[in-house]
């Protein structure tokens, strides 16, 4: 959670920063602020509530510099405040620190300096690290960042400045984010690529407790005992066109309408290589006795669809956990489980903690994650990318669908390799996986539908999901969409539980969404539907709608046919487009929703 950006070069820091600040707001809103070097002096300008508070705010004040670090805050320590925005200044003014991450030791460093007079002002944990840093500072600033780096716990990216070295941007990181990107006319530190892709696709990936010292014209990296390091310039391929708006209103809509795209690319960077072998042709899952898939969030979700697909596939018993729950239970693996993590940022606390602790008990990992160089595509055993491009709003989809496709490709090959899976039944599943760009297109069409069916729903109290095997996976998704953008109360129910206790909430102003793709359980979803409309629920049924007549009870939409095991890829487009109108209708921030954030840096 939150983002820094800093800059040092030839042009103006302030619009580069307030820029970058946009692209990064997807991890954090409810605060924003920077600091810029100006006549001998910090200026200071932060704001409670959304950026363009701040935007506005220097507008009427402008201010320009050639250095500048900036921040957009997502709360941890103290209320969204003017005060506990960052940039957080020592007692001196002498030192501005942004900060990414939780200090956990920060009440016992921070008492420690009170009782030496310092006056904090702020509740944050992070100005601890300013202030600790003025109070270290003899004359050099980065043997004063090392020093207070060894005395934090807990996980940090800095960006700092210091007013005897005005011309110099410290970054350093561990456990969470930042890169370096280089310009032509200046230097970048970002939680995120996006941040600096108008200026640059030249970035360094910071590794943790490395130090990187900017100038205008130079970057140097060193470690942690201060010796220089030399480090691989990278070019990342997305646009900068990628990380914009263009002509629709929200993110998210842009990244449900790229999913064909985004689709294909993702299967031809695993399927169609020619002779070129990828991760997924070298892996060999015969010397492994136990699956394991672990992630957060819709993450989790594509895990719990294939555990679907591989149970099925290769017969074996998948187990998919929550890494949350996962790092806290003393799971039972060792080196004959294969753990596979799944993560859109590559970033996210619980996912990373979840991968050491899988690697600590000597599990062979692999990782599906879409953010190149990130902490877990980096640290696993393995890394296989989805080509998903930058997604920025919060609430995921086309990187859910992406990790999606990657998934069932890998429940072929591992099923291949069990010999559950003649080499024919193999191509006519890949096959069939190569078609699901097209109908995903075709199902995009279908999106006046969908949207006029939306602006009918905003004002149900309830609404739930209900599914069976393969569908009651995809509902928890469609359930998660709706309630993160909505704001509405949402539940996914796996059908054959409804009468254990849902049925009780079902009335008059309810909504279910039934999923209904497995032929062979069309019967029992209906059978469900019957029983929820007869209780005063209206239904939306998306699926195989063939033997249903629509009423003004039931609608329906009917997904184009595909092999049940990748239906998913299909029901969860109309359940993203559902959420995504269901919320629009209703004039909220989708791509900010309240209290969330995109990259869950923090427990
Ligand atoms: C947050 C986001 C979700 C995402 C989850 C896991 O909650 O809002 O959209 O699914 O984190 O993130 P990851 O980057 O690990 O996929």
């Amino acid at each position: 959670m939150c983002g820094i950006i800093g800059y040092v070069g030839n042009e103006n820091a302030v619009p580069i920063i307030v820029e970058g600040l946009k692209k990064l707001e997807y991890r954090g809103y409810d605060s924003a602020g920077l600091a810029v070097y100006a006549d001998g002096a910090f200026e200071v300008v932060k704001r409670k509530g959304r950026l363009s508070v701040l935007e506005k705010e220097i507008e009427q004040n402008p201010i320009s510099s050639f250095i500048g670090i900036g921040h957009t805050r997502w709360a941890t320590h103290g209320n969204p405040t003017d005060e506990n925005a960052h940039p957080h200044l020592g007692h001196q003014s002498k030192i501005a620190v942004v900060h990414n991450g939780i200090i956990e030791n920060y009440k016992q460093l921070s008492e420690k300096l009170t009782a030496k007079g310092i006056k904090f002002s702020s509740e944050t944990d992070s100005e601890v690290i300013a202030q600790l840093a003025e109070y270290y500072y003899k004359g050099d600033i980065m043997e004063t960042i090392i020093e207070v780096v060894n005395k934090l716990e807990g996980s940090y990216a800095l960006g700092i400045m210091c007013l005897d070295e005005p011309d110099t941007l410290i970054a350093i990181k561990k456990d969470n984010p930042l890169i370096i990107g280089v310009s032509e006319h200046g230097q970048f530190i970002a939680s995120d690529v996006p941040a600096v892709l108008k200026h640059t696709n030249k970035i360094y990936h910071l590794n943790d407790k490395e130090i990187a010292v900017l100038s205008e014209g130079a970057v140097q990296f060193y470690n942690i005992d201060k010796e220089p390091l030399q480090k691989p310039l990278e070019t990342i391929t997305w646009s900068s066109e990628s990380a914009e708006k263009g002509r629709y209103p929200h993110f998210m809509l842009k990244e449900i309408m790229e999913q064909p795209k985004v689709l294909s690319d993702t299967i031809n960077s695993v399927l169609n290589r020619g002779n070129n072998k990828t991760i997924i042709d070298n892996l060999d899952f015969s010397q492994f006795n136990k699956l394991v898939i672990t992630a957060c969030g819709s993450a989790y979700h594509a895990g719990v669809v294939a555990k679907n697909v591989f149970e099925q596939l290769c017969r074996i018993t998948v187990e998919v956990e929550l890494a949350s729950e996962f790092r806290y239970k003393d799971a039972v693996i060792d080196d004959k489980t294969f753990v596979v993590l799944v993560s859109q940022s590559g970033e996210t606390a619980d996912t990373i903690a979840a991968m050491r602790e899988a690697k600590s008990k000597g599990a062979v990992t692999l990782s599906i994650v879409n953010v190149v160089g990130s902490t877990i595509a980096k640290e696993a055993d393995f890394c296989i990318y989805t080509a998903a491009g930058p997604e920025i709003a919060v609430a995921s989809t086309k990187a859910f669908s992406t990790q999606l496709v990657l998934l069932y490709v890998l429940a072929i090959r591992f099923a291949v390799q069990l010999g559950k899976l003649s080499q024919g039944a193999e191509q006519q599943l890949i096959s069939e996986i190569k078609t699901i760009p097209g109908k995903a297109t075709d199902l995009l069409k279908q999106v006046d539908f969908i949207q006029k069916y939306a602006a009918t729903c905003v004002g149900y109290k309830n609404v739930f999901f209900i599914g069976r095997n393969i569908d009651y996976a995809i509902a928890l998704e469609g359930s998660l969409k709706l309630k993160e953008i909505s704001y509405m109360h949402s539940e996914a129910y796996a059908g054959g539980e409804l009468k254990h206790g849902t049925i009780a909430l079902i009335e008059e102003n309810t909504l279910v969404v039934a999923i209904s793709t497995c032929k062979r359980l069309y019967s029992k979803i209906m059978s469900n539907v019957r029983q929820v409309i007869s209780r005063g629920a209206k239904v939306l049924l998306i699926g195989d709608c063939s033997a249903s007549e629509p009423s003004d009870k039931l609608s329906y939409i009917s997904l184009p046919e595909i092999n049940e095991l990748f239906s998913p890829s299909l029901s969860v487009v109309v359940l993203q487009l559902f959420g995504y109108y269901v919320a629009a209708n209703k004039g909220l921030d989708i791509d900010k929703p309240r209290n969330l954030a995109k990259c869950v840096t923090v427990e």
